[in-house]
């Protein structure tokens, strides 16, 4: 077979054009921002008439939730929801070690320790095994996320926390229209939190929601989203301790355009996705995030491989990264073991120290797992990628075979 030259090192890249613009816009986004501009009302005040309330009703039903309570961002959605939970000062919540800061931040931010269990090694979703064994007498919640899109095991995190009297916040941020055994993800634990942050399957620039099946909860997220106020009650009338969390009219408008595409383009990236997993299957050292078979939906925010080096020559994953990155394909290594950031290590011992006046160092929790993830196996191709054409997603198939084929002449120092 001829070799090609790769990229990297001078040979033309696989890919010169971009992949699929986002975000998605037309006129109907105009028509609707227009309309708010117009109208004067600006922001969500009228529960009834508000774009914000038409999106909240529309999402919660396309997610098989009865309430939906829009919020600004999906890090407030989650503090919000914790807090509409009972959680507070001196609480623990189980965390997965492998997401996004802001899943850990909610909990400090409440008042409550996060206290982070390793991810099974084939979906890279919460290992149910860790969350049984990390319960305490002060834990009150479990935070499941549903990681790049792809449903948590719902059917063993439940049970476990009914057995325990503990509530379940379902992290969908990256999930829009996921479901687990045909049950859209949000809609299964307590609450589930969303986010419609500019890189999000659904894009408001900012934005989140929280859903949930029951009233008591709707009312109490209600009440901490609008400064403490009750429904029924007068302007000036804080029953609790809440905050200004309410979303603007500007993106209930461009979300009830952006839910409208929602199911479309969740397809089209099953459809992609299944393309590239199909053929990436023929690549030694290439495995794409494992999917359970109750996974009926992947909302693929994004699209996780695992990397392995030794089937690459030995070629690490940096250096791997920068070659599929030369030959057009943009992606990304992610994240790193949440428990070693600074401010998480700060938050939990301030806040320990503020309860039990116990000032002890961070005490690190043991995740191998998250740990080989993080450092050495996880690759991240962006939803976008995803919504274009099979040549698409044939090209980054041709990217990662040419450079499996060329590994020996990838720079090392990467
Ligand atoms: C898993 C997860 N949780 C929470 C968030 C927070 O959402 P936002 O950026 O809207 O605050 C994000 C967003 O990146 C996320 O990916």
């Amino acid at each position: 077979m001829q070799m090609r030259k790769l990229a990297i090192n001078g040979g033309s890249p696989i890919r010169t054009c971009p992949f699929a613009a986002w975000p998605i816009w037309d006129e109907r986004e105009e028509h609707a921002l227009l309309e708010v501009l117009r109208s004067g009302v600006w922001g969500a005040l009228d529960p009834e008439r508000s774009k914000v309330a038409q999106f909240e009703r529309a999402f919660a039903r396309s997610h098989h939730a009865r309430h939906g309570l829009c919020v600004t961002n999906g890090s407030a959605a989650l503090e919000v929801a914790l807090r509409a939970a009972g959680v507070g000062l001196g609480d623990e919540v189980i965390v997965p070690a492998y997401t996004f800061i802001a899943t850990a931040s909610a909990c400090l931010m409440a008042g409550a320790a996060p206290v982070f269990v390793d991810i099974d090694p084939d979906s890279y979703n919460i290992d149910p095994a860790r969350v049984e064994e990390a319960i305490t007498a002060r834990t009150k919640a479990i935070i499941p996320v549903h990681i790049g899109g792809c449903p948590a095991d719902m059917d063993r995190i439940l049970p476990i926390a009914q057995s325990h009297g503990l509530s379940v916040i379902e992290d969908a941020c990256q999930a829009h229209a996921a479901s687990w055994k045909g049950s859209r993800v949000g809609s299964m634990g307590d609450m589930g939190c969303f986010s419609f942050q500019s890189s999000k399957n659904i894009n408001a620039g900012e934005g989140g929601i929280i859903l949930t099946q029951s009233d008591e909860l709707a009312n109490r997220v209600w009440s901490v989203r609008n400064c403490g106020r009750v429904r029924e009650g007068l302007w000036y009338q804080h029953e609790h301790v809440g905050f200004n969390y309410r979303m603007t009219e500007w993106q209930g408008a461009i979300l009830l355009a952006q839910l409208a595409r929602m199911e479309d383009l969740a397809r089209r990236r099953e459809a992609n996705a299944a393309r590239l997993s199909g053929r990436l299957a023929g690549i030694a050292g290439i495995t794409p995030q494992g999917r359970d078979p109750r996974v009926t939906q992947h909302a693929y925010h994004l699209y996780i491989l695992r990397y392995d080096a030794v089937s690459f020559g030995g070629l690490n994953r940096a250096a791997f990264l920068a070659a599929l990155q030369a030959e057009g394909i943009p992606c990304s290594k992610g994240y790193y073991p949440l428990y070693r950031t600074r401010a998480i290590q700060r938050g939990v011992v301030g806040l320990r120290g503020s309860v039990s006046g116990n000032q002890a160092g961070y005490e690190l929790p043991d995740c191998p797992v998250t740990e080989r993830a993080c450092d050495e196996e996880g690759v991240w191709l962006a939803q976008n990628l995803l919504l274009g054409t099979k040549d698409d997603v044939d090209d980054i198939v041709l990217a990662i075979a040419k450079i499996k084929e060329n590994a020996g002449s990838v720079p090392r120092e990467a």
